[in-house]
């Protein structure tokens, strides 16, 4: 297992873009502000899709240009198209994320194209990041099963992982969109994964809609990955996957990365005032078990 661990926080993004409310930008800025202050390391701040498609994030300029950017801190973004990339790029952003899936079915109702037409539309974002010398993430979505399609080869999951790795994404997160997943096909899915790729250009992205993130998680980090997605208070759930809930809960990811001796860099207590902050902005109890605990 690794030493250490990188969580890449994307409860301001994941975490808030099937809110049915909308959440005033103020709110946003003080949560993704906050959680600059818990020590984290890599914040996902917000996505400049079409606020047609996600009317939540609408907001994305404001909230991206309204935080306080912490020395040591990266807020990625995602960015679906070159229109996107732009948007991100007009507030400041320096590290973007692009996402498509392992399965067409998905794919098509998440961000309308194929997964070729998607990698052909992320080729023109990729060589302006180039120019701009901005980071890329690339995400593989339903990883372990779609809600439309059902199984997904894993063949497709390390053809989809390879190309957004050869087009020049840093790292690649492995989503479990749906939470279908159970630990044995997790570490099934990332050793082929990790077949193709370095494990260091690997990350793993597991909703809890099943109960199964955690060990999921474990399971990964046996075979060495070593970056892990996660959101403050469990919050989440894409608009374009039915079913799918909340993201595992950071605070719990942390928890057990503790417990395990795997250093994160991030202040426990900290972590958990800020899920409970969120949590009552929300008007309901936090999905984290930890922060419930108390401890
Ligand atoms: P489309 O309708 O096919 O796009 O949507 P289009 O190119 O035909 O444009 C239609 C309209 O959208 C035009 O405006 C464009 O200007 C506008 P109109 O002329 O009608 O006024 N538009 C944009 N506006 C702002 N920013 C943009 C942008 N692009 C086009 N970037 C599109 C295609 C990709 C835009 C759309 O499907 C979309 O935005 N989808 C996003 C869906 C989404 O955000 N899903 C959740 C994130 S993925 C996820 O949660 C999974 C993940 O967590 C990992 C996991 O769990 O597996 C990452
Ligand atoms: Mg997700």
């Amino acid at each position: 297992m690794p030493a250490e661990v990188r969580i890449v926080e994307v409860g301001p993004r994941d975490g808030l873009q099937n809110e049915k409310a909308i959440i005033p930008a103020a709110d946003k800025i003080e949560l993704i502000d906050r959680l600059s202050a818990t020590g984290l390391r890599s914040i996902e701040a917000t996505s400049f899709v079409s606020p047609k498609w996600v009317p939540q994030l609408a907001d994305a300029a404001e909230v991206f240009a309204g935080i306080r950017k912490a020395p040591g801190v990266s807020y990625p973004v995602l960015v679906p198209n070159l229109q996107g990339y732009e948007r991100a790029r007009a507030v400041g952003a320096s590290e973007v994320a692009v996402f498509t899936a392992a399965s067409e079915a998905f794919n098509r109702r998440n961000i309308n194209a194929s997964i070729d037409e998607s990698i052909e539309r992320f080729l023109p974002v990729l060589e302006r990041a180039r120019e701009d010398g901005v980071k890329v993430r690339g995400y593989v979505s339903t990883v372990l099963g779609c809600p439309y399609q059902g199984g997904v080869p894993l063949a497709d999951v390390v053809r989809v992982a390879r190309r957004l790795h050869e087009m020049g994404c840093y790292e690649i997160s492995l989503g479990d969109t749906i939470g279908i997943g159970t630990p044995g096909a997790a570490r099934t899915m990332l050793r082929a994964v990790a077949a193709e790729l370095p494990m260091t250009a690997l990350a793993v992205h597991f909703h809890d809609t099943r109960g199964q993130a955690l060990a999921n998680i474990l399971a990964c980090l046996e075979e060495g990955v070593a970056v892990v997605d996660a959101a403050i208070s469990g919050t989440g759930g894409c608009p374009y996957a039915p079913g799918a809930s909340g993201n595992v809960a950071t605070e719990d990811v942390v928890y057990m990365l503790h417990g395990l001796g795997i250093r994160t860099g991030v202040d426990l207590g900290r972590l958990i005032e800020t899920g409970r902050w969120l949590a009552a902005k929300l008007g309901r109890s936090s999905g984290s078990k930890v922060a419930q605990a108390g401890v």
